[in-house]
């Protein structure tokens, strides 16, 4: 267990130094990939000490949304079909799609066959050195062009795929969703810092440590901490709070809307309520007319003869599983029982009245009711 491993800070986004601690965690990742990373995978066994661009390109791409169990067989068969670049832009998009068969997301197959191509002619087929170069082919992110600069060529670049975000995120409890901009550019930064830290040949095993700890290690659940080497500094894990890293997207806010209610009540007490239609909210019950402003039921109140101005009760925030409802109640006194005034099935529900029959409220509705009847 490295000793030096740094206590997550603020440092380590960039605000401060971040050299010192983001050195002493990618030391630490390098010394437990040499010890326990994987070094057998079949793109990892064809130039040592690096692999090629080509088998890390291809496997890269593989391995996007897919495992690493998975992915082999096709690798495999792929590499013996096509054992480099040139000879892969030489075969029929057709082909290179019947190999991928099995392996889904197509355009994956599609760009990389794409790729093999502009490689072959525009490069030479070598692939370029540049992340700058790498991005601007077909199916290549930044994370992908990082991977091959790295694992293949010795260059210092960062990679972030999921299971790197996940390690940087307990580790540092980061508390932003890394889909949102601010989050990946602070995941990135931290990335980089860890790259920057350590000579560029190192990269790749310090990324190739990341994955392999993402995937082994940092799982998404029943995370092995007792075998992480970045435990002692891991927030999560000093928190007991792996589980709340990475955090997910942010669910979106329930739709709110509102509703104006009319609490039309006549001199004996009795106040006007309409049934809900069958279906929808409160389908059937009994409740109170509605509207969609205060405008609106006012405007309505002053066609009743001898009609009270209407008065504000207290607000009800009523929560259904699909939206949040805001109940503006109005009270309004009649003298008397005006014309018809609802198309829906009504009645006078006589509140004073201990004989009243048994009608289903709408839970609003019975609270503004005994509200009301206690005045
Ligand atoms: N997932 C993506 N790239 C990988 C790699 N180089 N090794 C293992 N898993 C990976």
């Amino acid at each position: 267990m490295p000793n030096k491993l740094p206590s997550s800070t603020k440092a380590q986004t960039g605000r401060k130094s971040p050299a010192k601690p983001a050195a002493n965690f990618a030391k630490a990742m390098v010394q437990w990939q040499r010890q326990h990373g994987r070094k057998d995978l079949p793109w990892q066994l064809e130039n040592n000490p690096y692999n090629t661009p080509y088998n890390t390109w291809l496997s890269e791409i593989m391995l996007q949304q897919t495992q690493v169990k998975t992915v082999i067989p096709y690798y495999q068969r792929f590499v013996a079909q096509y054992p480099n670049v040139n000879a892969l832009a030489k075969a029929s998009v057709d082909e290179v799609l019947h190999l991928w068969t099995g392996l889904g997301y197509y355009s994956r197959a599609r760009n990389l066959h794409k790729c093999a191509q502009i490689i072959s002619r525009q490069y030479k087929g070598k692939f370029p050195q540049t992340l700058e170069q790498l991005e601007a082919l077909p199916g290549i992110g930044r994370s992908t062009a990082g991977a091959i600069l790295s694992l293949s060529m010795g260059i210092s670049a960062p990679i972030l795929d999921g299971n790197v975000k996940r390690v940087f995120c307990r580790f540092h409890a980061i508390d932003g969703w890394s889909g949102e901009s601010k989050t990946q550019k602070q995941l990135w930064q931290l990335a980089q810092n860890c790259v920057q830290a350590l000579p560029p040949k190192q990269a790749g095993t310090f990324n190739q440590a990341m994955m392999d700890l993402g995937s082994g290690i940092c799982k998404r659940s029943k995370p092995l901490c007792q075998l992480c080497p970045l435990a002692p500094a891991c927030v999560a894990y000093q928190n007991n709070s792996q589980k709340l890293y990475p955090k997910s997207k942010p669910k979106k806010g329930i739709p709110e809307k509102e509703v104006f209610m009319l609490l039309l009540q006549k001199a004996d007490g009795s106040v006007f309520l309409e049934q809900r239609p069958p279906q929808g909210i409160w389908g059937g019950l009994w409740s109170l007319p509605e509207f969609s402003s205060a405008q609106s039921l006012k405007k309505y109140c002053k066609t009743i003869k001898g009609a009270s101005n209407p008065e504000k009760l207290e607000n009800i925030k009523h929560t259904f599983s699909h939206f949040k409802l805001h109940i503006h109640p109005m009270h309004c006194h009649i003298q008397h029982e005006p014309a018809k005034i609802s198309q829906r099935q009504n009645l006078w529900y006589a509140i004073r009245n201990k004989k009243q029959p048994a009608v289903g409220l709408a839970s609003p509705v019975k609270k503004l009711i005994e509200q009301v009847s206690k005045q």
